[in-house]
């Protein structure tokens, strides 16, 4: 297990518990409609999408459920060169960077709107940053996102680059960067 920082260390907020995302698990249907309602997309192509993470090297994946309902979930996958997200950063920052070595990619965080700035969105990446065995993680975030990048900034993660389109002429993401303990 890594050490954690942060407020809950990975520890659900009283009144959550976690189980994993995963195809085939409960909450999964709940948790691709959850990904659906705050990213419009189908969500049978999303139901795909998570399934084919689920399927990638050190893949780890939790949902947050309270009173019966899914509130929030969180994936991620080790960060590793042919992939598109990773060959897309280190084109930008160099192939060579320390950052992409031994880094897991935390790939999608979100919770229900009326559930946020409870604590679920913090406790789920430190949960799943406890989870995973690389020594630092990396994730993208919309430079628009300022709460998304405030909640990661409070929780140690910095900028490895300022920003950039993954599309062209699509939104811009910050890359972000956070060393763990071993
Ligand atoms: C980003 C997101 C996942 C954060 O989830 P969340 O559950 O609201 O996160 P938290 O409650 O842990 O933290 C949010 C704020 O609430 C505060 N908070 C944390 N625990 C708290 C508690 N127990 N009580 C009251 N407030 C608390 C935190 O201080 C934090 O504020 P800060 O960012 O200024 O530090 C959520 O806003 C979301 O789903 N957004 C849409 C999807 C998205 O943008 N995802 C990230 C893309 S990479």
């Amino acid at each position: 297990m890594k050490r954690v920082s942060g407020k809950n260390g990975g520890t659900p907020p009283p009144g959550v518990t976690f189980a994993p995302l995963r195809p085939g698990e409960p909450w999964f249907d709940d948790a691709v409609r959850l990904y659906c309602a705050i990213w419009p997309d189908d969500a049978d192509d999303i139901a795909a999408f998570i399934a084919r993470y689920s399927r990638m090297l050190d893949y780890r994946g939790l949902v947050a459920v309270r009173d019966g309902r899914l509130v929030g979930f969180g994936f991620g996958v080790r960060s590793l060169p042919g992939n598109w997200w990773h060959d897309q950063v280190a084109e930008h920052v160099g192939p060579e960077h320390p950052a992409l070595r031994d880094a897991w990619c935390l790939v999608d965080l979100a919770v229900a709107p009326e559930e946020r700035g409870r604590g679920i969105g913090s406790a789920l990446m430190e949960a799943l940053l406890a989870s995973q065995p690389c020594s630092r993680a990396l994730l993208s975030t919309e430079v628009e996102n300022a709460t998304a990048r405030r909640l990661y900034e409070h929780h140690g993660w910095t900028y490895l680059h300022p920003g950039f389109a993954f599309v062209e002429g699509r939104q811009v993401y910050a890359i972000m960067r956070r060393e763990l303990a071993a």
